[in-house]
């Protein structure tokens, strides 16, 4: 499948998951063996050769750097909402395009001056892919750049992740 057609799979809910939030689904992409091999392969090529380690996003992001991780050959940190991790290295607070946040990063996974790669579904306000990229810098990693499968351009994300690197497959 191409990359266009599988990235059609995306839905757009209006008003979810409160009035006024245009919510993007990648339920029916990701439930699409050729779609989801697809935006796999796309995501795996924006991620540098010297990258390391892969960092997810809990949830979506887990789904889309486990593909990633496989095709690249790579292993995967799980960041992760509070509560789920025993071992905790840091917590970072942050704002949501909806609502308040907070992101983990399990101990001992991240060794310092690794150079690692975010995966994440969609990049909105960038609140939740810079808060992992805190987590990961402040355990002494290096952020090689930021791989998503969507951007919206109106929250300007990029911002918000000062100057590092962006890649993503959808501007919309
Ligand atoms: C969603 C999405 C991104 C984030 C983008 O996660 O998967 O991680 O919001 O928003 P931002 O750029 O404004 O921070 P969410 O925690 O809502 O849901 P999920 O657990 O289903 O992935």
């Amino acid at each position: 499948m191409q990359l266009d057609e599988a990235l059609g799979l995306i839905t757009e809910i209006p008003d979810f998951p409160e009035p006024g939030v245009l919510f993007r689904d990648l339920s029916p992409l990701f439930a699409h063996g050729d779609g989801f091999a697809a935006v796999t392969d796309a995501l795996a090529a924006t991620v540098e050769p010297d990258v390391e380690l892969l960092a997810a996003v809990e949830a979506r992001g887990f789904m889309l750097a486990a593909a990633v991780g496989y095709a690249r050959g790579l292993g995967v940190v799980l960041v992760r909402k509070p509560g789920k991790l025993p071992l905790v290295a840091g917590r970072v607070h942050y704002e949501l395009e909806y609502g308040t946040a907070a992101l983990e990063l399990p101990e001992k996974v991240v060794h310092a001056g690794a150079r690692v790669a975010v995966v994440d579904d969609v990049l909105a306000t960038g609140g939740t892919v810079n808060a992992a990229c805190r987590l990961l810098e402040d355990a002494g990693a290096t952020v090689a750049g930021v791989s998503v499968v969507l951007e919206l351009a109106a929250l300007d994300g990029r911002s918000a992740l000062g100057g590092r690197k962006v890649s993503s497959l959808q501007i919309a």
